[in-house]
C-alpha cells in the first residue's frame, strides 16, 4: 500500500520528531536539538540527537537515523501500513484511501510543482530584461534592493498574450497542465462572444507564494500604479488553496523560529516592507480574513503571534475577526496580540515614514487579546443604557463561552466582567486591595503623562486639599457638564447621595451639586427633593432625625439601598460612622474625580475627532495618552489617603454599622 507523499509530509510536519521519541527516550534540549541515549545501541553517554526542524533524529554513536516514521517501525516493529495508521490518528488526520485518481493526481501534483517553478523562473528574469524595466523601476522606485527582490523571487508578467505559455510549451509542459496551473485561460465561449485564449498575469509585478517549504505554488501579481484589480491571486488550484497558505511563511519561519514571534500583516508589501525593517519574521494572509488553519500553522512558529493589521476600520474589523475566529481554537500558552496602526498607515508605510523604531515600539505595546476584544466591544457602546450594558455584557459572555479551554474560558470571563465592572459600576473608587497595592506605581503612571489642557491647570496633583469653595467655584463656572458624565453611572449618583445622607452636616455645602445632577431613578430623585427640603427648613439636621423621618415619609426602602453594601464597599467614606471631616475630603476627592474623568472623556472625544479629521502623530499622540491618562484615572487609586484610612476604620467598627438601625 502507498501513501500520497503529501500526506507523509503533513504528518511529519504535525508530529515533531521529539515529540514522539521523547515517548521512549528521555531528551534534554540542547540548543535547537534535543540529546538523549540511543535506544538503538547501548551507551551510558548520550550520542542520540533529535532536530524538529530537520525532522529526523540521528545517532552519531551507531548511526541510526530517519524521521517520525521510521522511528516507529523500528522501535514498535509495525509494519509501514500500520505505523502511518496509528501516527495519523496522533496527528488527527484521516489516512487517505490509495485510489488510482489519487496516484495520477500525485503524479500531476509533481508536474504542476514543476510548470508553477518554470514560470517562477521566467517571470523572474523578465523583471531583469528591457521588457521588465518599467517594473523594476515600480519596485526600486518602492524602496526595494536587490537582496530583498532575490529573497521574494519578485518578477515580472509582461503585457502579453500568451507570451508565458508559448515559453512553457517549448520547454516541454502541456498546456493543460498550464491550464491546470492557474497560469494560462483557455480560449472560451461567453455571453458576449468568444475570449481568446490568455495568460493569467499580465503587465503585473509578480510575487511568487510558496508552501512553508519555500516551493512556488501560486502567485500574486500587483498593477503598477493605479488600475483595478490592484492584486490578482492565482485561482485555486490542486498545489494552492488560499484560505490555508500564508505568503512570506518559508522566509519568516527560521527567525521566528528562533525569536520566538511572529507578525501577521495584510499584504505582500507589508512583509516585504517589514523584512526591509529588520522584522523578517512576517507573514499575510491573501486578503482574507485569518482562517483556523492559519492560526494553527501561525502557533507552530510562535505562541502569542501579532497581528499588524492596517489601521483603516477595515483592517481593524478583520483583526476583531481574528481575534473572534481565535477562540474556540485557545490554549494554555496559545493566544494573539494586536498592534494598532495609525489610521490610513499599513507596515509598509509606517516603516518607510518613520523607520522601523517606531514599528517596534508599536510591536512592543501589543495589546494581549483579551483587552483587544474589550476594547473594541466597549467602542461599539452608544450610551451606558442600561439595556446597552446588558447588551455589552452579552457579547462579552458570549466571547468567554466560545472559548473551549475551560481554564481560559473562566480566566476570560473574570477578566471580562471585572473590566465591565470597574468601567461602569465601580467608576470612581478601586477596591482597597488595589488601592493599597498599586498606588506608587499607578501615580507615578499619572505624573509622567499628564494630561493637557484645562484640566490639568486646575491643578488635580497640586491641590492639597480641596476646599469647598473650590467645588462650589467649578460649578459656578459651569463646569458641571463635567460631572455629568460620571454622575450618570447610579452607583456614583448613590454614593454622593449616601454621603449626604449619612452626614447632614455637609448637606449645606455641597447642595449645589447634590440639586443639580440628573437622577434616572424616582425614588432617589423623590429622596433627594425630602432631602433639600429638609436641608432648607430644618437647622444641625442629624443622622438620627433625618433618618426618622425619612422613615416616616416611606423612604426606608430606598435608604437601605443607599446604604446597601455594594455601595459602601465602593466608597467607604460614605458611612455614618466615619467622621464629616474625612467624609468631606473623600467627598471632594470623589467630585474631583469625577470632573476629571469628565473632562478627559470631552477631551478625547475631541481628540478622537481631530484624529479622524486629520491623521496626524501628533494627534495620535495626544489621543492616546488621553486615553491612557483616563484609564490610569478610572483604575488609579484614590489621589487622597484618606480613603485608606476610612477602610481601616470601617473594618474597625463593622459591629456598630449603620445599616444595623434599619
Ligand atoms: P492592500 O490594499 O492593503 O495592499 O491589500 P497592500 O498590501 O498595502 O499593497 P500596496 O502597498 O498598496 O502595494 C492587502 C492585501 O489584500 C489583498 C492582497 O493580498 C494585498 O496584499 N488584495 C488587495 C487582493 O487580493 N486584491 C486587491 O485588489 C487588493
Ligand atoms: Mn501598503
Amino acid at each position: 500500500m502507498s501513501f500520497p507523499p503529501e500526506f507523509l509530509n503533513e504528518l511529519r510536519d504535525r508530529l515533531p520528531v521529539s515529540e514522539i521519541v521523547g515517548r521512549r527516550v528521555r531528551l534534554q534540549r540542547k540548543g535547537r536539538e534535543f540529546q538523549g541515549l540511543c535506544p538503538f545501541h547501548n551507551e551510558k553517554t548520550p550520542s542520540f540527537t533529535v532536530n524538529d526542524d530537520k525532522g529526523f533524529y540521528h545517532c552519531f554513536g551507531c548511526g541510526a537515523h530517519g524521521d517520525v516514521i521510521t522511528f516507529v517501525i523500528e522501535t514498535e516493529a509495525l509494519s509501514f501500513p500500520e505505523t502511518v495508521e496509528k501516527l495519523a490518528q496522533m496527528a488527527g488526520l484521516d489516512v487517505p484511501r490509495e485510489k488510482p485518481e489519487d496516484r495520477e493526481r500525485q503524479q500531476k501534483r509533481r508536474t504542476l510543482e514543476d510548470v508553477v517553478e518554470a514560470a517562477c523562473l521566467w517571470y523572474e528574469r523578465n523583471l531583469r530584461l528591457p521588457v521588465g524595466k518599467e517594473a523594476m523601476e515600480y519596485l526600486k522606485g518602492r524602496g526595494l534592493d536587490e537582496a530583498t527582490l532575490k529573497r521574494f523571487r519578485l518578477g515580472y508578467a509582461p503585457n502579453e498574450r500568451s507570451a508565458l505559455k508559448a515559453h512553457l510549451v517549448a520547454e516541454g509542459y502541456e498546456e493543460t497542465l498550464i491550464v491546470e496551473a492557474g497560469l494560462h485561460k483557455p480560449a472560451e465561449d461567453t455571453p458576449d462572444g468568444k475570449r481568446g485564449p490568455i495568460d493569467y498575469f499580465r503587465n503585473r509585478v509578480i510575487f511568487p507564494i510558496t508552501d512553508r517549504r519555500g516551493r512556488v505554488i501560486g502567485f500574486g501579481g500587483r498593477v503598477m500604479g493605479d488600475g483595478q484589480p490592484k492584486y490578482l491571486n492565482s485561482p485555486d488550484t490542486p498545489l494552492f488553496h488560499k484560505g490555508r497558505v500564508l505568503y512570506g511563511l518559508a522566509q519568516a519561519r527560521e527567525s521566528a523560529g528562533k525569536i520566538g514571534s511572529v507578525l501577521v500583516t495584510e499584504g505582500y508589501m507589508d512583509v516585504i516592507g517589514l523584512a526591509m525593517g529588520g522584522f523578517d519574521y512576517a507573514v499575510a494572509p491573501l486578503g482574507t480574513a485569518l482562517t483556523e488553519d492559519q492560526i494553527i500553522q501561525l502557533w507552530k512558529l510562535a505562541p502569542e503571534p501579532v497581528l499588524c493589521f492596517d489601521g483603516d476600520s477595515a483592517g481593524q474589523r478583520a483583526a476583531a475577526r481574528a481575534a473572534e475566529r481565535a477562540l474556540p481554537l485557545l490554549k494554555p500558552g496559545f493566544s494573539l496580540r494586536f498592534v494598532t496602526l495609525p489610521a490610513k498607515e499599513d507596515p509598509d508605510s509606517l516603516i518607510r515614514k518613520e523607520g522601523p523604531a517606531a514599528m517596534r515600539r508599536l510591536i512592543d505595546r501589543a495589546k494581549p487579546m483579551v483587552e483587544a476584544l474589550w476594547d473594541v466591544e466597549q467602542a461599539k457602546l452608544q450610551n451606558e443604557t442600561p439595556e446597552q450594558l446588558a447588551l455589552l455584557r452579552q457579547t462579552l459572555e458570549g466571547f468567554a463561552t466560545r472559548i473551549e479551554d475551560r481554564n481560559i474560558q473562566a480566566l476570560y470571563r473574570a477578566a471580562l466582567m471585572r473590566r465591565m465592572d470597574e468601567t461602569y459600576l465601580g467608576m470612581v473608587a478601586p477596591p482597597p486591595a488595589a488601592a493599597s497595592a498599586a498606588p506608587a506605581q499607578s501615580e507615578r503612571r499619572w505624573k509622567e503623562r499628564p494630561p493637557r489642557g484645562r484640566y490639568r491647570r486646575n491643578g488635580f496633583q497640586e491641590r492639597p486639599i480641596t476646599s469647598s469653595e473650590r467645588l462650589a467655584d467649578m460649578i459656578e463656572t459651569r463646569k458641571m457638564g463635567a460631572f455629568a458624565s460620571g454622575l450618570r453611572l447610579r452607583r456614583n449618583q448613590q454614593i454622593l447621595l449616601a454621603a449626604m445622607v449619612n452626614h447632614p452636616a455637609l448637606i449645606e455645602e455641597y447642595a449645589e451639586v447634590v440639586a443639580q445632577i440628573r437622577l434616572d431613578d424616582p425614588a432617589l430623585d423623590r429622596l433627594r427633593g425630602e432631602l433639600m427640603r429638609m436641608a432648607a427648613t430644618v437647622s444641625d439636621l442629624d443622622v438620627e432625625a433625618l433618618h426618622s423621618h425619612f422613615s416616616a415619609q416611606g423612604f426606608l426602602t430606598t435608604l437601605q439601598r443607599l446604604r446597601a453594601p455594594e455601595v459602601e464597599d465602593t466608597a467607604p467614606f460614605v458611612r455614618a460612622i466615619v467622621p464629616d471631616e474625612r467624609t468631606k475630603l473623600s467627598l471632594d476627592d470623589f467630585l474631583m474625580r469625577l470632573s476629571a474623568q469628565g473632562e478627559l472623556e470631552t477631551q478625547l472625544a475631541e481628540a478622537q475627532a481631530a484624529l479622524a479629521d486629520e491623521m496626524t502623530e501628533e494627534n495620535w499622540a495626544r489621543m492616546v495618552s488621553l486615553r491612557q491618562a483616563l484609564q490610569d484615572l478610572v483604575n488609579g487609586p484614590s489621589q487622597n489617603d484618606v480613603f485608606s484610612q476610612t477602610a481601616e476604620s470601617r473594618d474597625g467598627a463593622a459591629g456598630n454599622d449603620s445599616n444595623s438601625q434599619s
